[in-house]
């Protein structure tokens, strides 16, 4: 089949986390002469278009209903978000291709992105093969896969063994502080775990099942070859070009944001000398509350350092930020707020010292591939095992410790960013294997590297 009739239909999850890597992905087909039509909830479109022109990006865009007129929150019923993100999708899945077909311009192939295991179903129902794009590392896939697979009963142990540890195939011992939330019953995201064991029922069902991931091969060498009857195809990162370093300078941002940057930051941290500056951000969808924002505004006062903060202003739940902060005003003398910027721009800034983050697998990677260390504050999903990864595979952050009413107090949170930004050799090691990852990242993508062509490879034989 000619390049130019390969149509891939990328189906995405309406959260920031996924809409970015998988814009990044379009953005590479597209560049290799792949017609994408891009799918996924209505507002998100709405909220990207009204950011971004997003008709520069060479992808066309589909929007369905998920029922809700904003992005998600952790307080949204996201059961039923999910529930009608599957009924409004499975019928705009369905109506994309057969409309596709129609207009001459048939959708040859399906990629959906993690999570959204239905919609393999559909596509398989029109004979429309498809593939899933996993917007986390490798090392939670091969976790999901091995409690469905003979360690669902000594996982579920975690919950109410403080001593527990496992070791699963190709990685690292897990204790239950390092495995993803949704083991937990207590979880508000646990009814989604059934959607991983649907993958892998889908997988089953494939001659050939692969998995395309946003990691690459030297980060997680020994978790892609995890799972031996699955080949799992490193891509990423799936980070603009301009920050690895790429062929085009011009890629500048992923192109989708959801919420509007604020626009006084950069000549802020041009103001900052080099590697001085600490950068906090929990995501797109993490609130924290009033108790831990101020410790953490302690934590970052008494450090003494200049600071950007992302705090989004719809995320707290009914509460002004202003309330959730007394010493706004002292901060404002250190550093400075901000209710979203360009991450990727932020972290490849040469004033960039070190990066308090929840995890998120979008935000781990970033640092890592823009060589900034990191000071681990995980939440929820996989941000757990991805703070153990960070500190004690990849050695590039340190994590924090909750005290005992389950908060990080202000001593903890200067304690950690003085490990990572002193002088004392732990620091110095995070530092050097930042650069080390950064520099291996690069070599990754670069024309010949392993995601490159793993990419290649999929868009050469799966797409045909
Ligand atoms: C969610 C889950 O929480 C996360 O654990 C999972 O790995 C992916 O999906 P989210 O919490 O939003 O994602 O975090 P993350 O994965 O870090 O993605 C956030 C994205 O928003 C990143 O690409 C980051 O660059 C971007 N961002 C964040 C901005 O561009 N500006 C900001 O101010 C904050």
């Amino acid at each position: 089949m000619a390049m130019g009739d390969r149509h891939v239909l990328l189906v995405v999850f309406p959260g920031q986390g996924q809409i970015n890597p998988s814009l990044q992905f379009a953005k590479r087909l597209v560049k290799m002469g792949v017609k994408v039509t891009f799918a996924t909830s209505v507002s998100a479109i709405r909220r990207m278009t009204k950011t971004t022109p997003t008709t520069e990006l060479g992808i066309t865009f589909a929007g369905f209903s998920d029922g809700h007129n904003e992005a998600f929150k952790t307080d949204d019923d996201l059961e039923q978000l999910m529930s009608e993100f599957k009924i409004n999708g499975s019928q705009a899945v369905t109506d994309l291709i057969t409309t596709s077909v129609k207009q001459g311009q048939p959708i040859t192939h399906v990629v959906y992105t993690t999570i959204l295991s239905w919609v393999a179903e559909v596509a398989r129902g029109l004979h429309v093969p498809s593939t899933l794009l996993w917007i986390q590392p490798t090392t939670l896939l091969d976790i999901y896969y091995y409690y469905f697979n003979g360690y669902g009963d000594a996982i579920e142990k975690s919950v109410s063994d403080p001593s527990f540890s496992i070791e699963l195939p190709g990685l690292p011992v897990l204790t239950n502080r390092d495995l993803p939330s949704f083991f937990l019953p207590s979880n508000p995201f646990n009814f989604a775990l059934p959607a991983h064991k649907e993958h892998f029922d889908t997988l089953d069902k494939e001659t050939n099942p692969q998995v395309l991931i946003n990691t690459f091969d030297a980060l997680e060498s020994e978790a892609l070859k995890a799972i031996p009857k699955l080949n799992l195809l490193a891509v990423g990162p799936l980070i603009p070009s301009a920050f690895l370093g790429g062929e085009d300078p011009s890629d500048t941002s992923f192109g989708g944001d959801l919420f509007e940057k604020s626009g006084d930051y950069v000549e802020w941290l041009n103001s900052k000398p080099k590697s001085s500056v600490i950068y906090v951000s929990f995501g797109s969808i993490s609130v924290l509350s009033k108790k831990q924002m101020e410790e953490i505004a302690s934590g970052l006062l008494e450090s003494k350092r200049p600071f950007l903060w992302v705090i989004r202003e719809e995320q707290q739940n009914g509460e002004k930020v202003e309330d959730k902060l007394s010493c706004r005003e002292e901060l404002e003398k250190q550093g400075i707020i901000v209710p979203w910027c360009s991450q990727v721009e932020v972290l490849s800034h040469p004033s960039l010292g070190c990066f308090v983050t929840h995890c998120g697998w979008n935000s781990s990677f970033e640092s890592l591939v823009s060589g900034v260390p990191m000071v681990g504050f995980p939440q929820w999903i996989d941000q757990p095992t991805n703070a153990k990864l960070i500190q004690d595979v990849w050695k590039t952050g340190v994590r924090v410790t909750k005290n005992e009413e389950g908060i990080v107090d202000s001593d903890e949170v200067k304690g950690c960013i003085e490990i990572v930004m002193g002088g004392g050799e732990k620091g110095e090691e995070m530092r050097r294997n930042a650069k080390k990852w950064k520099e291996l990242a690069r070599e990754a993508v670069k024309k010949g590297g392993s995601s490159d062509k793993n990419l290649k490879a999929f868009v050469t034989h799966a797409l045909k």
